[in-house]
Protein backbone atom coordinates (compact mmCIF):
# COMPACT_ATOMS: atom_id res chain seq x y z
CA UNK A 1 0.00 0.00 0.00
CA UNK A 2 2.75 2.38 1.14
CA UNK A 3 4.28 4.40 -1.82
CA UNK A 4 0.97 4.02 -4.02
CA UNK A 5 -0.08 7.63 -4.44
CA UNK A 6 -3.01 9.69 -2.77
CA UNK A 7 -4.50 12.87 -3.73
CA UNK A 8 -4.34 15.67 -0.90
CA UNK A 9 -4.53 19.41 -0.52
CA UNK A 10 -1.09 20.48 0.66
CA UNK A 11 0.19 23.84 1.07
CA UNK A 12 4.13 24.14 1.52
CA UNK A 13 4.17 28.19 2.54
CA UNK A 14 1.90 29.94 5.13
CA UNK A 15 -0.27 32.86 3.42
CA UNK A 16 -3.57 33.01 2.27
CA UNK A 17 -6.20 30.47 1.09
CA UNK A 18 -4.18 30.04 -2.65
CA UNK A 19 -1.13 28.22 -1.09
CA UNK A 20 -3.58 25.49 -0.96
CA UNK A 21 -2.32 23.03 -3.87
CA UNK A 22 -4.48 19.73 -4.69
CA UNK A 23 -1.32 17.42 -5.71
CA UNK A 24 -0.42 13.79 -5.01
CA UNK A 25 1.58 12.02 -2.07
CA UNK A 26 2.37 9.06 -0.73
CA UNK A 27 -0.42 6.98 0.08
CA UNK A 28 -0.08 6.05 4.14
CA UNK A 29 -0.15 2.23 5.52
CA UNK A 30 -1.38 1.39 8.38
CA UNK A 31 0.89 0.28 11.59
CA UNK A 32 0.11 -2.82 13.89
CA UNK A 33 -2.33 -0.74 15.78
CA UNK A 34 -3.96 1.51 13.31
CA UNK A 35 -6.48 1.74 10.62
CA UNK A 36 -6.48 3.12 7.35
CA UNK A 37 -9.49 5.14 6.63
CA UNK A 38 -10.30 6.07 3.20
CA UNK A 39 -12.02 10.08 3.68
CA UNK A 40 -14.76 10.86 2.03
CA UNK A 41 -15.17 14.48 3.56
CA UNK A 42 -13.61 16.46 5.83
CA UNK A 43 -13.91 20.28 6.87
CA UNK A 44 -12.77 23.83 7.16
CA UNK A 45 -12.33 24.61 10.86
CA UNK A 46 -10.88 28.23 13.03
CA UNK A 47 -7.86 25.43 13.71
CA UNK A 48 -7.58 24.88 9.57
CA UNK A 49 -7.30 28.78 8.97
CA UNK A 50 -4.81 29.23 12.31
CA UNK A 51 -2.43 27.12 10.90
CA UNK A 52 -2.73 27.67 7.49
CA UNK A 53 -1.81 31.30 8.09
CA UNK A 54 0.47 30.28 11.07
CA UNK A 55 2.91 32.84 10.21
CA UNK A 56 1.15 35.89 10.39
CA UNK A 57 -0.23 34.53 14.06
CA UNK A 58 0.75 37.53 16.20
CA UNK A 59 1.27 37.30 20.42
CA UNK A 60 -1.64 39.48 20.56
CA UNK A 61 -3.89 38.20 18.39
CA UNK A 62 -2.95 34.52 19.29
CA UNK A 63 -5.50 33.48 21.97
CA UNK A 64 -3.84 31.38 24.15
CA UNK A 65 -1.15 32.32 26.85
CA UNK A 66 2.08 33.04 25.31
CA UNK A 67 4.03 29.96 25.83
CA UNK A 68 1.43 28.06 23.69
CA UNK A 69 1.93 30.19 20.86
CA UNK A 70 5.94 29.25 21.06
CA UNK A 71 4.74 25.69 21.28
CA UNK A 72 2.58 25.90 18.17
CA UNK A 73 4.92 27.36 16.09
CA UNK A 74 7.77 25.00 17.45
CA UNK A 75 5.16 22.13 15.75
CA UNK A 76 3.22 24.20 13.14
CA UNK A 77 6.46 26.01 11.35
CA UNK A 78 8.76 29.12 12.23
CA UNK A 79 9.29 29.82 8.50
CA UNK A 80 7.35 27.06 6.38
CA UNK A 81 4.99 24.95 7.46
CA UNK A 82 5.74 21.56 9.02
CA UNK A 83 2.28 20.17 9.17
CA UNK A 84 1.16 20.27 5.19
CA UNK A 85 -1.95 19.08 5.05
CA UNK A 86 -4.94 20.40 7.13
CA UNK A 87 -8.01 19.05 8.35
CA UNK A 88 -8.58 18.29 11.90
CA UNK A 89 -11.83 16.51 11.46
CA UNK A 90 -13.22 13.74 8.68
CA UNK A 91 -15.91 10.95 7.83
CA UNK A 92 -14.71 8.44 5.94
CA UNK A 93 -14.71 4.50 5.24
CA UNK A 94 -11.79 1.97 7.38
CA UNK A 95 -10.18 0.50 4.33
CA UNK A 96 -7.54 -1.98 5.98
CA UNK A 97 -6.85 -2.66 9.84
CA UNK A 98 -3.38 -3.35 11.18
CA UNK A 99 -2.54 -6.60 12.59
CA UNK A 100 -3.50 -6.01 16.38
CA UNK A 101 -6.72 -3.78 15.16
CA UNK A 102 -9.79 -5.36 16.78
CA UNK A 103 -11.98 -2.00 17.50
CA UNK A 104 -13.32 -1.88 13.67
CA UNK A 105 -12.94 -3.78 10.47
CA UNK A 106 -12.50 -3.39 6.66
CA UNK A 107 -15.58 -1.23 5.35
CA UNK A 108 -16.94 -0.07 9.13
CA UNK A 109 -18.27 4.35 8.41
CA UNK A 110 -16.32 5.98 11.01
CA UNK A 111 -15.87 9.99 12.16
CA UNK A 112 -13.29 11.11 13.60
CA UNK A 113 -10.84 14.04 15.11
CA UNK A 114 -7.08 13.89 14.38
CA UNK A 115 -6.75 17.14 16.11
CA UNK A 116 -3.41 19.44 15.57
CA UNK A 117 -1.97 16.72 13.44
CA UNK A 118 -4.23 17.41 11.12
CA UNK A 119 -3.99 15.46 7.65
CA UNK A 120 -7.75 14.86 6.60
CA UNK A 121 -7.54 17.26 3.50
CA UNK A 122 -6.29 14.27 2.16
CA UNK A 123 -7.92 10.43 0.14
CA UNK A 124 -6.95 8.84 2.93
CA UNK A 125 -5.49 8.88 6.72
CA UNK A 126 -3.99 6.32 9.49
CA UNK A 127 -4.74 6.42 12.78
CA UNK A 128 -4.55 4.30 16.05
CA UNK A 129 -7.63 2.55 16.77
CA UNK A 130 -7.78 3.87 20.24
CA UNK A 131 -7.62 7.51 18.60
CA UNK A 132 -10.89 9.87 18.40
CA UNK A 133 -12.58 7.66 15.77
CA UNK A 134 -16.24 6.02 16.39
CA UNK A 135 -18.80 4.91 14.21
CA UNK A 136 -20.46 7.72 12.32
CA UNK A 137 -24.19 8.68 12.89
CA UNK A 138 -25.91 6.73 10.24
CA UNK A 139 -28.28 9.28 9.44
CA UNK A 140 -25.73 11.64 8.74
CA UNK A 141 -24.24 12.03 5.25
CA UNK A 142 -20.36 11.68 5.32
CA UNK A 143 -20.35 15.81 4.16
CA UNK A 144 -22.36 16.36 7.57
CA UNK A 145 -20.76 13.52 9.98
CA UNK A 146 -17.32 15.41 9.09
CA UNK A 147 -18.62 18.47 10.75
CA UNK A 148 -19.31 16.49 14.28
CA UNK A 149 -16.54 16.41 15.82
CA UNK A 150 -14.53 19.84 16.28
CA UNK A 151 -17.44 21.72 17.71
CA UNK A 152 -18.88 18.79 19.55
CA UNK A 153 -15.54 17.12 21.30
CA UNK A 154 -14.64 20.75 22.49
CA UNK A 155 -18.11 21.70 24.00
CA UNK A 156 -18.76 18.43 25.28
CA UNK A 157 -15.50 18.76 26.98
CA UNK A 158 -15.83 21.93 28.27
CA UNK A 159 -19.28 21.87 29.21
CA UNK A 160 -19.03 18.80 31.38
CA UNK A 161 -16.28 20.80 33.30
CA UNK A 162 -18.74 23.43 34.01
CA UNK A 163 -21.42 20.71 35.62
CA UNK A 164 -24.45 22.36 33.67
CA UNK A 165 -27.18 21.72 35.54
CA UNK A 166 -31.58 21.75 34.84
CA UNK A 167 -32.93 25.23 35.25
CA UNK A 168 -29.80 27.30 35.07
CA UNK A 169 -29.03 29.90 33.08
CA UNK A 170 -26.57 29.86 30.59
CA UNK A 171 -24.88 32.42 27.78
CA UNK A 172 -23.18 31.50 25.45
CA UNK A 173 -20.86 34.29 23.41
CA UNK A 174 -20.09 33.21 19.97
CA UNK A 175 -22.67 31.23 19.77
CA UNK A 176 -22.68 30.75 15.80
CA UNK A 177 -19.45 29.68 15.44
CA UNK A 178 -18.17 25.33 15.71
CA UNK A 179 -18.14 25.32 19.21
CA UNK A 180 -20.65 27.92 20.48
CA UNK A 181 -23.30 25.59 18.00
CA UNK A 182 -22.70 22.49 19.53
CA UNK A 183 -22.52 23.93 23.06
CA UNK A 184 -25.88 25.84 22.72
CA UNK A 185 -27.60 22.45 21.90
CA UNK A 186 -25.72 20.44 24.65
CA UNK A 187 -26.88 23.15 27.23
CA UNK A 188 -30.54 22.51 26.31
CA UNK A 189 -29.94 19.02 26.07
CA UNK A 190 -28.60 19.75 29.89
CA UNK A 191 -31.67 22.08 30.58
CA UNK A 192 -30.67 24.88 30.94
CA UNK A 193 -32.26 28.41 29.36
CA UNK A 194 -30.04 29.51 27.20
CA UNK A 195 -28.98 32.72 25.03
CA UNK A 196 -26.75 32.93 22.59
CA UNK A 197 -24.26 35.99 21.27
CA UNK A 198 -24.04 36.48 17.71
CA UNK A 199 -23.84 38.41 14.89
CA UNK A 200 -26.94 39.55 13.34
CA UNK A 201 -27.09 37.42 10.09
CA UNK A 202 -26.93 34.32 12.55
CA UNK A 203 -29.25 35.02 15.36
CA UNK A 204 -32.21 32.76 12.72
CA UNK A 205 -29.60 29.94 12.95
CA UNK A 206 -28.77 30.27 16.71
CA UNK A 207 -32.63 30.55 17.30
CA UNK A 208 -33.09 27.18 15.07
CA UNK A 209 -30.32 25.34 17.23
CA UNK A 210 -32.09 26.08 20.32
CA UNK A 211 -31.31 29.24 21.81
CA UNK A 212 -33.94 30.45 23.79
CA UNK A 213 -32.96 34.23 23.49
CA UNK A 214 -30.51 35.63 20.98
CA UNK A 215 -28.19 38.47 21.27
CA UNK A 216 -26.60 40.18 18.26
CA UNK A 217 -23.39 41.50 19.77
CA UNK A 218 -23.10 44.76 17.39
CA UNK A 219 -26.30 46.07 18.77
CA UNK A 220 -26.25 45.23 22.52
CA UNK A 221 -22.99 44.38 25.31
CA UNK A 222 -24.81 41.32 27.13
CA UNK A 223 -22.51 42.93 29.70
CA UNK A 224 -24.93 45.27 30.19
CA UNK A 225 -28.34 44.37 29.87
CA UNK A 226 -28.54 43.80 33.77
CA UNK A 227 -29.59 40.09 33.09
CA UNK A 228 -27.31 37.37 35.79
CA UNK A 229 -26.29 34.05 34.28
CA UNK A 230 -25.07 31.02 36.10
CA UNK A 231 -22.76 30.21 33.60
CA UNK A 232 -21.46 32.10 30.64
CA UNK A 233 -19.33 29.97 28.50
CA UNK A 234 -17.26 33.00 26.06
CA UNK A 235 -15.75 31.18 23.21
CA UNK A 236 -13.33 33.67 21.94
CA UNK A 237 -12.55 34.97 25.64
CA UNK A 238 -13.82 38.36 24.51
CA UNK A 239 -15.59 39.41 27.16
CA UNK A 240 -12.91 38.68 30.02
CA UNK A 241 -13.49 37.87 33.25
CA UNK A 242 -13.72 41.26 34.92
CA UNK A 243 -16.14 42.94 32.43
CA UNK A 244 -18.69 39.62 32.67
CA UNK A 245 -19.29 39.71 36.58
CA UNK A 246 -22.36 41.84 36.75
CA UNK A 247 -24.10 39.17 34.44
CA UNK A 248 -22.58 35.95 36.63
CA UNK A 249 -25.19 34.66 39.22
CA UNK A 250 -23.54 35.16 43.04
CA UNK A 251 -22.02 31.49 42.38
CA UNK A 252 -21.79 31.81 38.67
CA UNK A 253 -19.00 30.69 36.44
CA UNK A 254 -17.14 32.49 33.57
CA UNK A 255 -15.80 29.81 31.58
CA UNK A 256 -13.42 31.06 28.38
CA UNK A 257 -12.74 28.89 25.76
CA UNK A 258 -10.09 31.00 24.76
CA UNK A 259 -7.68 32.25 27.28
CA UNK A 260 -4.97 34.25 28.16
CA UNK A 261 -2.65 34.17 31.23
CA UNK A 262 -4.50 37.01 33.08
CA UNK A 263 -7.72 34.64 33.13
CA UNK A 264 -5.64 31.56 34.71
CA UNK A 265 -4.53 33.97 37.43
CA UNK A 266 -7.88 34.69 37.74
CA UNK A 267 -8.89 31.36 38.02
CA UNK A 268 -6.38 30.53 40.77
CA UNK A 269 -7.64 33.67 42.21
CA UNK A 270 -11.27 32.39 42.48
CA UNK A 271 -10.88 29.12 43.70
CA UNK A 272 -9.58 30.49 47.17
CA UNK A 273 -12.08 33.30 47.27
CA UNK A 274 -14.97 31.00 46.14
CA UNK A 275 -18.29 32.88 44.75
CA UNK A 276 -18.24 33.82 41.27
CA UNK A 277 -15.32 31.42 39.34
CA UNK A 278 -13.40 31.15 36.28
CA UNK A 279 -12.46 27.96 34.54
CA UNK A 280 -9.87 27.68 32.06
CA UNK A 281 -9.51 24.42 30.26
CA UNK A 282 -8.02 22.60 27.46
CA UNK A 283 -10.63 20.57 26.01
CA UNK A 284 -10.15 16.50 25.83
CA UNK A 285 -10.62 14.42 22.95
CA UNK A 286 -12.26 10.81 24.11
CA UNK A 287 -13.70 8.54 21.37
CA UNK A 288 -16.66 7.87 23.76
CA UNK A 289 -17.77 11.19 23.50
CA UNK A 290 -18.29 10.72 19.78
CA UNK A 291 -20.22 7.73 20.69
CA UNK A 292 -22.24 10.37 22.94
CA UNK A 293 -22.92 12.87 19.73
CA UNK A 294 -23.98 10.17 17.68
CA UNK A 295 -26.56 8.82 20.09
CA UNK A 296 -27.55 12.53 20.46
CA UNK A 297 -27.66 12.99 16.43
CA UNK A 298 -30.00 9.43 15.92
CA UNK A 299 -31.97 10.24 18.82
CA UNK A 300 -32.79 13.48 16.65
CA UNK A 301 -31.46 15.95 19.64
CA UNK A 302 -28.29 17.27 18.20
CA UNK A 303 -27.27 18.44 14.28
CA UNK A 304 -25.03 20.18 12.52
CA UNK A 305 -25.87 22.52 9.92
CA UNK A 306 -23.62 22.65 6.88
CA UNK A 307 -23.97 25.90 4.95
CA UNK A 308 -21.73 24.60 2.21
CA UNK A 309 -19.49 21.75 0.59
CA UNK A 310 -16.86 22.31 -1.81
CA UNK A 311 -15.23 19.75 -3.87
CA UNK A 312 -11.73 18.68 -2.80
CA UNK A 313 -10.00 21.00 -5.78
CA UNK A 314 -11.51 23.90 -4.06
CA UNK A 315 -10.50 23.84 -1.14
CA UNK A 316 -8.67 27.48 -1.45
CA UNK A 317 -12.56 28.65 -2.17
CA UNK A 318 -13.73 27.18 1.03
CA UNK A 319 -11.42 28.79 3.01
CA UNK A 320 -12.08 32.16 1.14
CA UNK A 321 -15.69 31.81 2.09
CA UNK A 322 -15.16 31.15 5.76
CA UNK A 323 -12.69 33.51 6.17
CA UNK A 324 -15.46 36.51 4.23
CA UNK A 325 -17.42 35.46 7.69
CA UNK A 326 -20.98 34.67 5.32
CA UNK A 327 -21.11 31.48 6.75
CA UNK A 328 -24.12 30.19 8.77
CA UNK A 329 -22.97 27.17 9.95
CA UNK A 330 -20.43 24.87 8.98
CA UNK A 331 -18.49 24.46 5.70
CA UNK A 332 -17.76 20.73 4.61
CA UNK A 333 -15.09 19.54 2.30
CA UNK A 334 -15.84 16.49 0.14
CA UNK A 335 -12.48 14.53 -0.49
CA UNK A 336 -13.63 10.91 -2.22
CA UNK A 337 -14.99 11.10 -6.05
CA UNK A 338 -17.60 9.26 -4.87
CA UNK A 339 -18.78 10.37 -2.01
CA UNK A 340 -22.64 11.90 -2.72
CA UNK A 341 -21.92 15.27 -4.95
CA UNK A 342 -25.10 17.33 -2.49
CA UNK A 343 -25.41 20.85 -2.57
CA UNK A 344 -26.16 22.87 0.44
CA UNK A 345 -27.83 26.45 0.09
CA UNK A 346 -26.72 29.35 2.34
CA UNK A 347 -30.32 30.41 2.70
CA UNK A 348 -31.06 27.83 5.14
CA UNK A 349 -34.50 27.08 5.74
CA UNK A 350 -33.85 27.71 9.70
CA UNK A 351 -37.47 26.74 10.39
CA UNK A 352 -36.84 22.86 9.77
CA UNK A 353 -34.76 22.44 12.88
CA UNK A 354 -34.98 18.21 11.98
CA UNK A 355 -31.88 16.61 13.58
CA UNK A 356 -29.52 16.13 10.64
CA UNK A 357 -29.41 20.28 9.67
CA UNK A 358 -30.97 21.76 7.02
CA UNK A 359 -30.28 20.70 3.94
CA UNK A 360 -31.18 22.83 0.86
CA UNK A 361 -33.51 20.60 -1.89
CA UNK A 362 -30.79 22.54 -4.95
CA UNK A 363 -29.47 25.74 -5.80
CA UNK A 364 -25.62 25.20 -6.56
CA UNK A 365 -23.84 28.40 -5.32
CA UNK A 366 -21.64 28.83 -8.47
CA UNK A 367 -18.63 28.90 -5.99
CA UNK A 368 -18.83 25.58 -4.49
CA UNK A 369 -19.74 23.01 -7.87
N1 LIG B 1 -10.03 25.41 25.28
C1 LIG B 1 -9.78 24.60 24.28
O1 LIG B 1 -9.36 23.44 24.46
C2 LIG B 1 -10.04 25.04 22.86
C3 LIG B 1 -10.05 24.10 21.84
C4 LIG B 1 -10.28 24.51 20.55
C5 LIG B 1 -10.49 25.87 20.28
N2 LIG B 1 -10.45 26.77 21.30
C6 LIG B 1 -10.68 28.18 21.03
O2 LIG B 1 -11.95 28.32 20.42
C7 LIG B 1 -11.92 29.44 19.56
C8 LIG B 1 -12.52 29.09 18.22
O3 LIG B 1 -13.86 28.71 18.38
P1 LIG B 1 -14.74 28.27 17.12
O4 LIG B 1 -13.99 27.24 16.38
O5 LIG B 1 -16.10 28.00 17.58
O6 LIG B 1 -14.66 29.60 16.26
P2 LIG B 1 -15.57 30.08 15.06
O7 LIG B 1 -16.28 28.92 14.44
O8 LIG B 1 -14.71 30.94 14.22
O9 LIG B 1 -16.70 30.97 15.77
C9 LIG B 1 -16.42 32.23 16.33
C10 LIG B 1 -17.68 32.76 16.99
O10 LIG B 1 -17.37 34.00 17.64
C11 LIG B 1 -18.33 34.96 17.25
N3 LIG B 1 -17.79 36.30 17.33
C12 LIG B 1 -17.00 36.94 16.44
N4 LIG B 1 -16.74 38.18 16.89
C13 LIG B 1 -17.40 38.33 18.07
C14 LIG B 1 -17.55 39.36 19.02
N5 LIG B 1 -16.96 40.53 18.84
N6 LIG B 1 -18.31 39.14 20.11
C15 LIG B 1 -18.91 37.96 20.31
N7 LIG B 1 -18.81 36.92 19.46
C16 LIG B 1 -18.06 37.11 18.35
C17 LIG B 1 -18.76 34.55 15.84
O11 LIG B 1 -20.01 35.14 15.55
P3 LIG B 1 -20.48 35.53 14.05
O12 LIG B 1 -19.79 34.59 13.12
O13 LIG B 1 -21.97 35.34 14.07
O14 LIG B 1 -20.07 36.94 13.83
C18 LIG B 1 -18.82 33.03 16.04
O15 LIG B 1 -20.01 32.68 16.70
C19 LIG B 1 -10.47 29.87 19.40
O16 LIG B 1 -10.27 31.08 20.09
C20 LIG B 1 -9.69 28.74 20.04
O17 LIG B 1 -8.52 29.20 20.67
C21 LIG B 1 -10.24 26.39 22.58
Amino acid sequence: MKGEPMKAVVYAEFGGPDVLRVTEVPKPSPKPNEVLVRVHATSVTYGDLLARNFKAESGREFNMPLPLLFLSRLYFGFVKPRVNILGSEFSGEIEAIGKQVTRFKAGDPVYGYLGQRMGAYAEYVCMPEDGTLAMKPASLTHEEAATVPYGGLMATSLLRRARVQPGQKVLVNGASGSIGAAAVQLAKIYGATVSGVCGAPRLDYVRALGADHVIDYAKQDFTESGESYDLIFDVLGKSGFARCRNSLAPAGLYLPASFKTKALLQMLRTNVTGGQRVLCALASEEPETLVFLRELIEAGKYQSIVDRCYPMEQAAEAHRYVESGAKTGCVAISVSPSATRQQWSTSLNLSDTSAHGTRAESAPAPSAY
